[in-house]
C-alpha cells in the first residue's frame, strides 16, 4: 500500500483522474472498477474534461461499479446507475452496454449477484478499481463485519450509512435499506486499486483503515492485503495518519511518482 497526500481535494481528485487516464492510455480495453459518492464527482468531472480536451478514448473500456441500491431501477435518479450516467457515461465515448452495475430490481437478487461475479470473471477481472470510504469504514457497501472473503451479495445497510447517504434522497426515508455490493474479496481480486478520501470527516476512519489493525469492523482495512493499492488523500483527510512524513518522502523521492509531482 502507498499513501499519497495532496494539498487539497481538487488536486487529490485530479491526480486520481490522471492515474485512470494513464491506465486507459496504456491499456485501451481496461476493465475499470468504479465507485459512486460525493468524493468521486470531481474525479469524473476531470475525466470528462480529459476526454473532451485531450481525446482520452474510452471506446474499448469495460466498467463495473462496486454497488447499487436494492430496489432502485436505473431510471430512478437516486440509483447509482443514474449517478454514473449523469456524471460520466453520458459525457464520454464509452459504449453503455460495456458499463455494468448490479441490477437493483432483478427478480432473483441472489442470481444477479452470482451473474455479476461471473461477468467480471469473463472479462478476466478488474484491472483498476476506484474506491471511496464510507463514514463507517466501508468499501462498496461492505458494512462492518462483512467477511474479508465475501463476494458480491445483498447487504443490509447500517445506521451510519443511512445517515451518510439519506440526505441525498428527496425524501430521506426513501433510501433503500439494502445494497448489492461487490464483496471485500471481489475488491481484493482487482489487479490494482485506488482509494480516494477527502475532507476532515474522513480523517479518523481513514487512519484506522490504513494504519490500524485488520478488522472486518472497518472493511477498508482489508486493503492492507492488496498488493497494488494506492490511497490518495488531501491534507484534511490525512491529519490523523501517523506515517505522514514517510509517505511524503516516498512520493517526493520515488521515480514511479515523477510524472505526478
Ligand atoms: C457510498 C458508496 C461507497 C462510497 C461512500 C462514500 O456509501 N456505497 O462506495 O465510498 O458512499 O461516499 P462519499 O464519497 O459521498 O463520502
Amino acid at each position: 500500500m502507498e499513501v499519497v497526500i495532496q494539498k487539497d481535494s481538487d488536486s487529490a481528485s485530479k491526480m486520481v483522474a490522471k492515474m485512470v487516464a494513464r491506465a486507459v492510455k496504456i491499456k485501451p480495453d481496461l476493465v475499470l472498477g468504479l465507485a459512486t459518492g460525493r468524493t468521486m464527482e470531481p474525479v469524473y468531472t476531470e475525466l470528462v474534461r480529459i476526454h473532451k480536451e485531450e481525446k482520452l478514448d474510452f471506446s474499448a473500456c469495460r466498467t463495473f461499479n462496486l454497488d447499487e441500491y436494492a430496489g432502485l431501477s436505473g431510471e430512478n435518479k437516486h440509483s447509482y446507475r443514474h449517478f454514473m450516467n449523469r456524471h460520466l457515461f453520458d459525457h464520454i465515448n464509452i459504449d453503455k452496454k460495456n458499463t455494468h452495475l448490479p441490477n437493483g430490481t432483478a427478480k432473483d437478487l441472489v442470481k444477479e449477484c452470482a451473474d455479476y461475479e461471473a461477468l467480471i470473471a469473463s472479462c478476466c477481472g478488474i484491472d483498476l478499481q476506484l474506491l471511496g470510504i464510507g463514514s463507517d469504514g466501508h468499501i462498496g457497501f461492505n458494512e462492518p463485519l462483512s467477511a474479508f472473503r465475501s463476494r458480491t451479495r445483498v447487504q443490509p445497510l447500517n445506521k451510519a450509512t443511512i445517515e451518510q447517504n439519506s440526505p441525498l434522497f428527496d425524501r430521506p426515508e426513501e433510501m433503500p435499506r439494502h445494497g448489492i455490493t461487490m464483496g471485500v474479496s471481489t475488491i481484493l481480486d482487482s489487479k490494482s486499486c485506488i482509494l480516494l478520501a477527502t475532507g476532515d470527516a474522513k480523517a479518523e476512519i481513514l487512519a484506522k483503515a490504513v494504519e490500524g489493525p485488520l478488522t472486518s469492523m472497518i472493511t477498508a482495512s482489508a486493503l492492507q492485503f492488496h498488493e497494488h493499492c494506492t490511497i490518495v488523500v488531501d491534507e484534511a483527510a490525512s491529519v490523523k495518519l501517523q506515517g505522514k512524513e514517510h509517505y511524503r518522502w516516498v512520493f517526493e523521492n520515488e521515480p514511479e511518482w515523477a510524472e505526478f509531482r
